[in-house]
């Protein structure tokens, strides 16, 4: 671990797995101070690794506002992240209302409210983080409700970066990352896809963790930069 003069804190929700993870251990890496929040923290910290066991964790559940509000203890953030996500995918003749509503929270409804009760809590330079994805901009059946709400994440970014100013709002939007999330697939199928992707991908591969980390580091450090959708995705939105 390395350490520098400015000391960031920032909280960072879904730290304790994929991206949010990686984004944990840069900052930590670096000299900054996360603090992840998580749904369940006893579980999260069971499955972290060694250098982010010291870490603290919070309770926060997007769906839930009392715990988003009471987050401001943990405060005062350089930066508030939110790399959280609840699947909804499936054929429109399948939406399920539910996972609508679940998908929409954790990544629309829980960040607006993350900025009702966290923007008090900012230091100067402060910025909101919130994770968007290629598939706003790529829509594919099955993949409706991701794309929505993807597509409403960028447009809050622009709406708070207006109103919560001089705090920031940035929205980061990764195309397809190894990022464990396609696990789920199987070997082959995720060999499969992630081939395909990579072969209409600009960029001519898929994305690591790493790639989307930068994104967020930026969108931390650069103060000029805040209303808009850094794009990370290989160009794949174009392919
Ligand atoms: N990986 C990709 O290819 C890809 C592509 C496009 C966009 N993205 C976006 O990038 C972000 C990170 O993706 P990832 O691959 O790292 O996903 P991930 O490994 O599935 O991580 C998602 C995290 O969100 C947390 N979460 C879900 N609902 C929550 C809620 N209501 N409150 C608090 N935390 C909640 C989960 O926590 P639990 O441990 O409690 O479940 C988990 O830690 C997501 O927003 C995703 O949509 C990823």
């Amino acid at each position: 671990m390395t350490t520098h003069d400015d000391q960031k804190r920032v909280l960072l929700i879904g730290g304790g797995s994929g991206i949010g993870h990686a984004v944990a251990s840069a900052l930590l890496d670096r000299g900054d101070q996360p603090v992840i929040g998580a749904r369940d923290p006893e579980r999260t910290a069971a499955i972290l690794s060694a250098p982010l066991r010291d870490v603290p964790i919070v309770h926060a559940d997007l769906a839930d506002e009392a715990t988003i509000e009471a987050l401001t203890t943990a405060g005062p953030f350089d930066a508030v992240v939110s790399l959280a996500a609840a699947s909804a995918n499936g054929p429109a003749a399948s939406f399920d209302r539910a996972a609508i509503h679940d998908a929409f929270d954790a990544k629309v409804v829980g960040p607006m409210l993350l900025a009702k009760h966290l923007t008090g809590s900012m230091r100067p330079g402060g910025v909101f983080v919130f994770s968007s994805g290629v598939a706003a901009w790529k829509p594919a059946p099955g993949l409706s409700v991701m794309a929505t709400v993807n597509g409403a994440v960028s447009f809050m970014a622009e709406a708070l970066a207006v109103e919560l100013a001089p705090v920031r709002a940035v929205a980061v939007s990764p195309g397809i990352v190894d990022s464990g999330l396609w696990d789920s697939m199987g070997e082959d199928g995720k060999r499969d896809f992630f081939a395909a992707t990579a072969a209409a991908n600009p960029a001519g591969r898929v994305g690591t963790p790493d790639d989307v980390v930068a994104a967020v580091l930026l969108a931390v450090d650069n103060t000029f930069v805040t209303g808009t959708t850094l794009h990370v995705d290989g160009g794949g939105r174009l392919g």
